[in-house]
């Protein structure tokens, strides 16, 4: 029995020791000191032993199962110490891990210098309106007191969805679209997608951008127009620009003209980029012809009204210094993420 005890101390020793996990040793615990546990049945077969075997077995039983005990004991304590440092290195936060992050997006050289046209025009009072930019030969041309078959067109053909659908040419197309909806006096604002029949270039693309603005209220007058114009290029591009403005013609606008403003990169000394004038021509204004304000249901005998138009991608272009409009559009990001 001695013997039996002693190859039982060794197994179950062995067990404890090589438990790997705090549920292995727990599966030797029961094993040897169970309810049915193999030392448990030596301590309770001692009565059916020799009287005289019983106290050195019942000693050595008891013994064992008090050094089985504390090392199970012990061997839980470092087995738990081992289990938490683990579950403790899965969970560390590494603060000097890179972050994740999410590329922020920014706005396009284009539309900065829109968002700046239309806060100008906002600030002047100015209603910011919208029009398709599929629209109607009508709007596009006849309302604009386009004759049919006018050489006016010349320069603006567009790409036709069907005979009577284009892509507009000018956003003077949202004149009388937005003018036929209010009641005079109202200012009103437009920016917005243009499309021509254009060959492309660097200096020509068939989608270009424009900006619009018109005044219509009872005697509104070219001064009119030649203060808003000067206030608003001043604005733009600061206090110094002058504004120039020459004879043109336009069917919708009577008289018309176009305009130049000093060019902001040489100050109006006289550059490559203003081919040594020292003006850039930017657009055309003129006041609204009695037939277009007639189209829109306004009596041109009570109100008068100025309108003018300007490209902004060539405004973009100056501002940022960027040489060639197709950058504009081609939506490329290593050009892009630079403003
Ligand atoms: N729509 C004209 C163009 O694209 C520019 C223009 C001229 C607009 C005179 C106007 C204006 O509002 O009055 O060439």
């Amino acid at each position: 029995m001695i013997d039996r005890l002693k190859s039982l101390e060794d197994q179950a020793l062995g067990e404890v020791e090589s438990a790997a996990s705090v549920a292995e040793l727990e599966a030797a615990r029961v094993k040897y000191l169970g309810l049915r546990g193999e030392v448990t049945l030596v301590l309770r077969g001692i009565g059916d032993l020799p009287q005289e075997q019983r106290p050195q077995v019942g000693k050595a039983a008891n013994a064992l199962r008090q050094r089985l005990q504390e090392s199970i004991e012990a061997a839980r304590v470092r087995l738990q110490e081992a289990e938490s440092e683990r579950a403790l290195a899965a969970e560390t936060l590494d603060v000097t891990a890179p972050g994740r992050w999410h590329r922020l997006g920014h706005r396009h050289p284009l539309t900065q210098v829109h968002d700046e046209i239309a806060a100008i025009f906002v600030g002047m009072g100015f209603e910011i309106v919208e029009g398709p930019e599929i629209e109607t030969y009508r709007y596009n041309f006849e309302v604009l007191n386009y004759p049919p078959d006018h050489p006016a067109m010349d320069e603006q053909d567009s790409f036709y969805v069907d005979d009577d659908l284009l892509l507009r040419t000018q956003t003077s197309a949202v004149q009388v679209r937005a003018m036929e909806k209010r009641k005079p006096p109202f200012s009103l604002c437009t920016i917005g997608r243009t499309f021509r029949r254009e060959a492309l270039s660097a200096r020509a693309s068939f989608v270009f951008h424009q900006c619009e603005a018109l005044v219509v209220d009872k005697g509104i007058t070219f001064a009119d127009l030649k203060g808003t114009l000067t206030l608003f290029a001043r604005e733009l591009f600061g206090p110094q620009t002058q504004v120039l403005f020459r004879p043109d013609f336009f069917p919708f606008t009577e008289p018309s003209a176009d305009y130049s403003l000093t060019c902001m990169l040489c100050g109006g000394v006289g550059c490559p980029v203003c081919k040594r004038t020292g003006w850039l021509e930017i657009g055309g204004c003129g006041m609204i012809h009695p037939n277009v304000l007639r189209a829109a249901g306004h009596d041109p005998e009570k109100v008068s009204g100025w309108a003018f138009g300007l490209g902004t991608d060539r405004l973009a272009m100056m501002r940022f210094g960027i040489d060639d409009i197709r950058l504009l559009v081609d939506n490329d990001m290593r050009f892009l993420e630079q403003f």
